[in-house]
């Protein structure tokens, strides 16, 4: 049976912006012969307005029993005196939770043409093609015991950093089942030197490299490899660490490369029963209130978004770069959304003309 894949649009841009992917999804069957069973839903304000509730209990059912989820983003000023419990981020929560999505992807991935925004040097990012996978629903974040205490006569902040043994294993199997489809290397961050669970983290992570023979394994402490994903950000290929390093690293890594509206993202479960992973596909950036509607969104960051769903929930790695190869092309002939603009005299495209350009 066909591959399929439950589309999100959401609000604000997203809808805009996946208008575009919908057009590749249909030139993929037109002239590939490759065909998706696409099914499409509403989430967050989209679907408050219609339901009451920002995700439907059929919109989770959906979720669960299809191949992927892309979804384009939530929110915006109309719901912003909502109550809690029905907020357009709700809905996405909700997805995230019940879908049990543990390890997020935040690619760094630098476009020839793009590369002198890059704050590094050009040949320090061009070409550049990394992946951070971070630990999402364990760690510091979420362990016992938290909170503010009072001892003696001042206050404790208290977070504690806990990691079983099963959480470690679950997003090292990710990380090395990505780096099966990639370069084969994986890096694994912690910091052995003074923390324990960074000393478990090594030792599980290392059981199941054993589990991967033919990627290449190495550790570093977190610290050190920040300085390294600044100073040689090619070294890696596959970078595998907790919630709170993570959260860090992906975010500094995300500024090698250039504008928001280029960023994509995905967020992986356990496998499923065909044995690939449960995934959540959908840009970084959010609703974008201030250009919604204007037809200026880059569509970019949810192509690139549609594009990893391709490599790896429908294992179509090499129309993965078809697609890759087709955004790169169009930056290198000057086509440029609104925020891409750098050089003086260059007309912005629309939405739907950055859309064009990466079909033909
Ligand atoms: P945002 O990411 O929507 O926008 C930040 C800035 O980047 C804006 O100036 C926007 O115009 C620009 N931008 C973002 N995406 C762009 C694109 N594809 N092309 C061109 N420019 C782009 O973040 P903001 O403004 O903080 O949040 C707006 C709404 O989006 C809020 O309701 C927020 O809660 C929601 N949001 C939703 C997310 C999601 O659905 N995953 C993530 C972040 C925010
Ligand atoms: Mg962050």
């Amino acid at each position: 049976s066909n591959p399929s894949l439950l589309i999100l649009p959401g609000d604000g841009i997203g809808p805009e912006v996946m208008a575009e992917v919908r057009r590749i999804i249909a030139w993929f069957g037109e002239k590939r012969g490759i065909t998706f069973d696409v099914s499409e839903d509403l989430v967050g304000g989209a679907a408050y307005d219609a339901h009451g509730t920002p995700l439907h209990d059929d919109t989770m059912a959906k979720a669960q029993s299809v191949d992927a989820v892309l979804l384009g983003a939530v929110g915006g000023p109309k719901y912003d005196g909502l109550d809690f419990s029905v907020k357009p981020e709700r809905g996405l929560l909700r997805l995230r939770k019940e879908m049990d999505l543990f390890a997020n992807l935040r690619p760094a991935q630098c476009f020839d043409a793009l590369a002198d925004f890059s704050s590094l040097k050009r040949d320090v990012v061009a070409g550049l093609d990394i992946m951070i996978v971070r630990e999402l629903t364990s760690g510091i974040y979420f362990g016992e015991p938290r909170g503010i205490i009072e001892e003696g006569n001042e206050r404790v902040g208290i977070n504690t950093q806990r990691y079983t043994e099963s959480e470690i294993d679950r997003v090292a199997r990710s990380a090395f089942e990505l780096a099966m489809k990639r370069g084969k290397k994986v890096c694994s961050m912690e910091k052995a030197n003074v923390m324990e669970s960074g000393i478990l983290w090594r030792e599980v992570v290392t059981e199941v490299g054993k589990d991967y023979p033919e990627v290449e394994l190495s550790h570093m402490y977190a610290d050190a490899g920040a300085m390294q994903l600044v100073r040689w950000p090619k070294q890696f290929d596959v970078i595998v660490t907790d919630n709170l390093f993570g959260d860090l690293l992906s975010d500094a890594a995300a500024m090698l490369t250039g504008s928001l509206g280029m960023l994509p993202s995905a967020s992986l479960g356990a496998p499923m029963e065909n044995g690939r992973p449960k995934a959540l596909y959908e840009p970084v950036h959010g609703s974008a209130p201030d250009i919604a509607g204007q037809a200026k969104a880059n569509p970019i960051a949810c192509v690139l978004s549609f594009a990893m769903a391709l490599r790896y929930s429908f294992d179509l790695g090499a129309e993965a770069e078809r697609v890759e190869a087709a955004v790169n092309k169009v930056l290198g002939d000057g086509a440029r959304t609104a925020d891409l603009l750098g050089e003086e005299g260059v007309t912005p495209v629309s939405t739907s003309g950055m859309g064009d350009a990466i079909l033909a």
